[in-house]
């Protein structure tokens, strides 16, 4: 995490995409963390976490506050609202086109907008399979405008028992990116 400065205030978008498991297991392991966490949850996005979790988005943990998706007047919608991090977690490839294309169509959307304009770290957890070259190509457009592309993907070498210890050694790597500190968190080389 080298001299990164501690986020204090972070905002977890949720769209339709499935791997609705790690925003569950993310948002689980920054629960004791001293950060205000703020939620947006697109149409889909709802869908999909009732289809996989059974949950509302008020269910989930963690998140202090929740915006409508339709609000274009909610803080995030505006780059004096302070947010160090914004992570969409998952991020369907529709959503991924609008940020590459900065179409600003809904708060998810805008708010990603806004943190690459304020030079604020944006982390993608992309996901589809396979993806086209639309995907790929509206990938490597968000990275150049200063997002991260962190698509959901465990570390098998540290023998996860379960799904759910899976997606925690994915939500490791994640807070690493907004510059959390997890308890707990495994590291390669760090146990012997
Ligand atoms: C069960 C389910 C799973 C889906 N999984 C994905 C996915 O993994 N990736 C993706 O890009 N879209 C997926 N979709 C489609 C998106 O939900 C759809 O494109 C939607 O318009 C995305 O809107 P949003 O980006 O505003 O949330 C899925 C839809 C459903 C119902």
């Amino acid at each position: 995490m080298g001299n990164r400065q501690v986020p204090k205030k972070i905002l977890v978008a949720v769209t339709g995409a499935s791997g609705m498991l790690y925003l569950q297991s993310f948002l689980r392991k920054i629960e004791e963390l001293e950060v205000v966490v703020h939620g947006i949850c697109s149409e889909a996005g709802a869908k999909v976490l009732g289809m996989e979790k059974g949950l509302l988005p008020r269910e989930l943990p963690t998140v202090s506050s929740w915006f409508d998706c339709r609000d274009f007047a909610a803080p995030p919608a505006s780059g004096s609202s302070g947010y160090d991090a914004m992570l969409i977690l998952p991020c369907s490839m529709g959503t991924l086109a609008a940020i590459a294309a900065g179409m600003s169509a809904n708060l998810i959307q805008r708010s990603a907008d806004v943190m690459l304009k304020e030079r604020k770290e944006l982390v993608l957890v992309v996901r589809e399979t396979p993806f086209n070259r639309t995907h790929l190509k509206n990938m490597l457009t968000a990275h150049d405008a200063g997002a991260v592309i962190c698509p959901p993907m465990p570390a098998f070498y540290l023998q996860p028992a379960s799904l759910e210890e899976a997606a925690d050694t994915f939500s490791w790597r994640l807070a690493d990116q907004v510059g959390l500190e997890v308890p707990g968190r495994r590291r390669w080389g760090a146990e012997e």
